[in-house]
Order: C-alpha cells, then sequence, then structure tokens
C-alpha cells in the first residue's frame, strides 16, 4: 500500500510518500522558519497562507522523487491535530481533495503519535513495549507506549514546553527563531556550569515537568550581566541553561524507566536534535545497560513521513479507520490517549 502523509500543523510543510512493503520511498519539507523569523515566533495566518502555496507542489516533488504517479497512491493521511487550527485545516481540506479526485480513503493522524513512532522509520526499529519522551515546542511528556495507540502518559510538563524553555531563552539572549537549534549551537562555546540555574521539579518523585521558572532565571541572570553581556557571558549561560533543561529531562526519563522497568527509550521531537540531551542520555544508557532510540535527525522535526508512517501502523491495527465520506475537521487540541 502506498500512503501519502501530510503535515501541516505548524510552521513546516511536510509531505511523505511510504509503502508498507518498501519502506519510505520520499519525504519532501518546506521550512516557514525565514517567513516567521522576522516576527520572532510562528505567525499562525502567515503559516496557513504558506501551507497553501507549498503544499500541492510538495506533493509533486514527494511523487517525482518517489517515481510514483498520483493515481499509485492508495491512501492520504493528514495530521488532523494537534496544532494551528487554520494550519491544519490546510493539510486536512487537501487530503480530502486528492481522496475524492483519487477515490481513495483519508485517514486523520495525531501528531504526536507520528513523533512518537518516528524512531521506526530509523534502524535498528524500537521493539513494544517502551517508554517514550516527546520533547517538542509545545509538549513534553513521558509515555509508557506498549504497541500502537496503547499510550499511557506518566508525565507532563505543568507549564512551559521543553522547546518553548529552549525558544524562550534564546529570545532573551538576542538569538533568532527557532531558537533551541540557535541556542545550542551558542551553548557549544560557553560553559555549562557557569551560571547556577534551576532545575524544577528534579527531585518532585513524579514525572513531572516545569520549565517557566527557568526562563525567569535566565531572564534575571541576563539583568545581572548588566547592558553589554560579554560573547563568552552570553556562551555560557546557553550552555548552562541547555545543561539545566537537558539534566531534568534526563534525570526523569531514567525514572520512568526505572519506575516501569523497562529498558528501552524512545525520543522524539525537535527537542530530540539537540546534541547534548542524545550525549548524555547516551552516556546514561551505556552505563545502566539500557538502549535509547533516535528519529533521524531530519525526522525528528515535524515532517510528512511520520504521519504516513503512523497512519500505516494505525491502519494496520484498525482498518475501519480510514474514511472515504471526506468529511473532515482539525482537532487543534487533542489528548493523545483520545486518538
Ligand atoms: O517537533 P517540532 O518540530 O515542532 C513541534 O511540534 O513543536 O519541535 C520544534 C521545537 C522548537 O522548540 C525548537 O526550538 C526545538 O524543537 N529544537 C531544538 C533543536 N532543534 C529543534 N531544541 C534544542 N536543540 C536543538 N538542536
Ligand atoms: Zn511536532
Amino acid at each position: 500500500m502506498l500512503i501519502l502523509g501530510i503535515e501541516t500543523s505548524c510552521d513546516e510543510t511536510g509531505v511523505a510518500l511510504y509503502d508498507t512493503a518498501a519502506g519510505l520511498l520520499a519525504d519532501a519539507l518546506h521550512s516557514q522558519v525565514e517567513l516567521h523569523a522576522l516576527y520572532g515566533g510562528v505567525v499562525p495566518e502567515l503559516a496557513s497562507r504558506d501551507h497553501v502555496r507549498r503544499l500541492l507542489p510538495l506533493v509533486t516533488t514527494a511523487l517525482e522523487r518517489a517515481k510514483r504517479r498520483v493515481e499509485d497512491v492508495d491512501l492520504v493521511a493528514f495530521t488532523q491535530g494537534p496544532g494551528l487550527g487554520g494550519a491544519l485545516l490546510v493539510g486536512a481540506s487537501v487530503a480530502a481533495g486528492l481522496g475524492i479526485a483519487l477515490a481513495k480513503p483519508v485517514v486523520g493522524i495525531h501528531h504526536l503519535e507520528g513523533h512518537l513512532l518516528s524512531p521506526l522509520l530509523a534502524e535498528p526499529r524500537p521493539a513494544f513495549p517502551f517508554i517514550a519522551l516527546l520533547v517538542s515546542g509545545g509538549h513534553t511528556q513521558l509515555m509508557r507506549v506498549d504497541g500502537v495507540g496503547r499510550y499511557e502518559l506518566l508525565g507532563e510538563t505543568i507549564d512551559d514546553a521543553a522547546g518553548e524553555a529552549f525558544d524562550k531563552s534564546a529570545k532573551l539572549l538576542g538569538l533568532g527563531y527557532p531558537g533551541g537549534p540557535a541556542l545550542a549551537a551558542l551553548a557549544e562555546r560557553g560553559d555549562p556550569q557557569a551560571f547556577a540555574l534551576p532545575r524544577p521539579l528534579l527531585h518532585s518523585g513524579d514525572l513531572d515537568f516545569s520549565f517557566a521558572g527557568l526562563k525567569t532565571a535566565v531572564a534575571t541572570a541576563l539583568k545581572k550581566l548588566g547592558p553589554a553581556p560579554t560573547e563568552t557571558q552570553l556562551a555560557d549561560l546557553a550552555a548552562s541553561t541547555q545543561a539545566a533543561i537537558v539534566e531534568v529531562l534526563v534525570k526523569k526519563s531514567l525514572r520512568a524507566l526505572q519506575q516501569t522497568r523497562l529498558g528501552r527509550l524512545v525520543i522524539a521531537g525537535g527537542v530530540g536534535a539537540n546534541a547534548r540531551l542524545r550525549a548524555t542520555l547516551d552516556e546514561a544508557a551505556r552505563k545502566r545497560g539500557l538502549r535509547v532510540h533516535y528519529p533521524e535527525l531530519a525526522l525528528c522535526t515535524d515532517n510528512g513521513a511520520m504521519i504516513a508512517l503512523a497512519a500505516a501502523m494505525r491502519l494496520q491495527a484498525e482498518p475501519g479507520r480510514a474514511r472515504a465520506d471526506y468529511a473532515f475537521d482539525v482537532r487543534p487540541r487533542w489528548p493523545l490517549a483520545e486518538a
């Protein structure tokens, strides 16, 4: 079965072709980073309009790369939520339109389920059950995953997401949007112990996170540095911020493994691209005999491939899920447990 995957939940237009026998055939992406950089964050209306412009040309690109024709598509999968309402509607309506034109079924996929299953596109594929650490711009969650559609939330952030902590701290440091990669790059040149920043909820005993206080601590530290901090001071603060976020993510992930007595951890979402997070987790895993799986670097952030894969796996478990009535809706707020 050839699945066309469409992702338009935020600021990336992603289209992929996934063959259930041959695997991922093509993955085409357009990032809106430059479009929103001017405003220091995602402007929803601009995001929607850009998805409208980019989506169909990207479908053509993906088909060309996969050497397939649009008539070869057996199923159209799109991100139904969570995300920006207008942006989601672009993907949903194009998916329904293609479905009608091709007389093929359409299926709506949960964005986080896509992230969660994206490490299964890499080798070696993690086997169920595993613990998933989902760290994106909007979510920070620890989940127990027993199989497709069997997700138990163990803990999550009570305020900002890890990606948001990266982005907001980066903004304070005068770095551009999106802040995560920029802050990580600056941190390379800094001392992670230069500033004693808080590790909220580190010893709370549960698996919840809190990152809002960190942003305040970064702002306070910055103020103390005066009106003209040096490049070294900024790099030190970036490194210390990254270290604080990473330490909490790693410790809580290890606690989740310990509590559930599982030995496999899967990382998903944009922050999963962070090199320090990967290095720290790998080191901890090596010491404890655990296994950590990551999506390919390019598939950490939003993409169509994870949506096509999630559709393939969902339909295998639940064939009745695909629809051919071409009615569609989007779910900007949608708990994964209800997917
Ligand atoms: O999963 P994603 O592409 O979009 C959402 O669904 O939110 O994640 C985007 C988030 C942003 O907050 C971005 O700053 C962060 O992932 N991010 C990173 C890195 N690359 C992306 N954070 C830290 N280090 C990185 N290398
Ligand atoms: Zn995402």
